[in-house]
């Protein structure tokens, strides 16, 4: 106990120090979708890797077909638990960039929250384990767990090249359990241990007619637009009742369990809140089913970009050459990614009318996961959060997609325990994201308490 006293210590003594360290890693504009971008992720993984020596670990930049992974590891003892942490350096665009209250690259404090892109997503969450780990080192010269950190820089694309390097160095990643803090605490004061995570599947469908923009008046009718024809396509994805209606979408969707219906209305939920916090008047979803198994555990269809034609200000009379729509599935289990995919081709083929030329580009996918939470480590990581934010956690789903959950599972066999020190209401990947300072005080110190419960079992 003496050793985690003198760790809180180092954590309290050095706060201002650590937040001003993950400012420096927020100036750096580590945007994984856009190629502008790709000095800055370089710039990203080498201020990881820097951060991870600092914290004592043995550190390198391992290059993949994409952007490189950092890679950090110490021993501490043999006999004691192999701890694998994952994040990602990755954050999504800024865009809308002109609805940020102060520049998405440029931190700043206010209202007690660190505002920029990946605050909270993920570069401030990473962080946590970053500083737990260097007052560990750096108080008692020593860790109370052997550590093994991995942290890539194409989440936010769909980690592509995440399982090569996971098969390529299954042996010296062996590890009894994974930690990733990128989910979100269910509620203010409510930190969490997530057990679920939905899947996805992203794809990108162009439609081409004529070769080029055509006078509307002197063509249209004659044939078929494709913008027209793509949103009456993209109409048809889901149904008025909020089902998903591309065939073969459900065949190996697992039902909600009535136990785990009744767990999940347990938890409070306050839907006017909720929608005055989004801006929306009314919730719209999948009949039969709450908002909560909505998005936690039912699968979705999603568009998430429409574009093709004249964009400009003022009319303008064409039939445009093309149209492009950006889809996402969130899955659950056990969908198979590479399945929903061909289904949504074969649908839309379907629908796709005479004389257009339909071109798919598959984006990436990963299966939903479904932890158990009854083991030992889960049972570590309660009390790990406990000493950190002060409450016992709730158990919850999530949602959102972390491509290496499954990934870990799959090649490694090892297990993840979700602990989230974030909120959904912190703006990831929209406008003005932040972390609540106080929320990485506590999660830093959660982290630095998980390690020693892990050691103890
Ligand atoms: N941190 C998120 C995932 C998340 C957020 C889970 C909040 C639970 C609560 C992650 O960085 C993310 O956004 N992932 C992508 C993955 C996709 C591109 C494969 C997502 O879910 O859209
Ligand atoms: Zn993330």
């Amino acid at each position: 106990m003496a050793a985690l006293q003198s760790v809180d210590q180092f954590l309290s003594e050095n706060s201002q120090q650590s937040v001003e360290q993950l400012q420096e890693f927020l100036r750096i504009a580590s945007v994984s979708a856009d190629s502008a971008y790709a000095a800055e992720m370089e710039q990203a993984a080498q201020f990881v890797c820097d951060e991870m020596q600092r914290a004592g670990l043995d550190a390198e930049i391992v290059p993949t077909d994409g952007y490189p992974i950092v890679y950090g590891e110490k021993t501490a003892d043999p006999a004691a638990p192999t701890v694998l942490i994952y994040g990602h350096y990755d954050v999504q665009p800024p865009d809308p960039v002109e609805d940020w209250v102060t520049p998405p690259f440029e931190p700043e404090v206010r209202n007690g929250c660190l505002y920029a892109r990946g605050a909270t997503d993920n570069k401030g969450q990473l962080f946590t384990h970053l500083k737990s780990i260097e007052a560990w080192t750096r108080s008692t010269g020593g860790l109370p767990v052997n550590v093994k950190f991995i942290v890539e820089g194409e989440e936010e694309c769909g980690s592509n090249n995440l399982d090569r390097f996971l098969q390529d160095h299954r042996e010296r990643l062996a590890a009894d359990i994974a930690v990733i803090s990128d989910t979100s605490q269910y509620g203010p004061g409510m930190p969490a241990i997530t057990y679920g995570l939905r899947g996805v599947v992203a794809c990108e469908v162009t439609l081409r007619g004529p070769k080029q923009d055509l006078h509307s008046g002197v063509f249209g009718g004659a044939i078929a637009n494709p913008v027209n024809a793509l949103a009456a396509m993209v109409g048809r994805l889901v149904d008025e009742q909020g089902k998903v209606t591309i065939p073969g979408f459900y065949d190996d969707v697992q039902p909600i369990t009535d136990e785990e219906r009744a767990q999940l209305a347990n938890l409070p939920f306050d839907e006017a809140s909720f929608l005055e916090s989004l801006g929306v008047g009314e919730t719209f979803g999948e009949a039969g089913y709450s908002t909560l198994e909505r998005r936690w555990a039912r699968p979705t269809c999603d568009v998430n970009g429409l574009f093709g034609g004249y964009q400009g200000e003022g009319p303008k009379t064409i039939v445009p050459a093309s149209a492009t729509a950006k889809i996402t599935c969130r899955l659950v289990p056990d969908q198979d990614p590479e399945r929903i995919t061909a289904a949504i081709h074969t649908y839309l083929k379907s629908l796709c009318p005479p004389g257009l030329k339909l071109e798919f580009t598959d984006q990436h996918g990963c299966r939903a996961m479904v932890v158990d939470m009854g083991g030992t480590y889960a049972a570590a990581a309660r009390k790990a959060i406990e000493a950190g934010f002060g409450v016992a956690p709730v158990q919850i789903r999530e949602g959102g997609s972390i491509p290496v959950v499954a990934s870990l599972r799959e090649i490694l066999e090892i297990d993840t325990l979700l602990l989230g020190w974030g909120r959904n209401t912190d703006n990831l990947h929209s406008p003005n994201e932040h972390f609540h300072l106080e929320d990485f005080h506590h999660g830093t110190r959660a982290s630095a308490h998980l390690w020693h419960y892990l050691a103890e079992k």
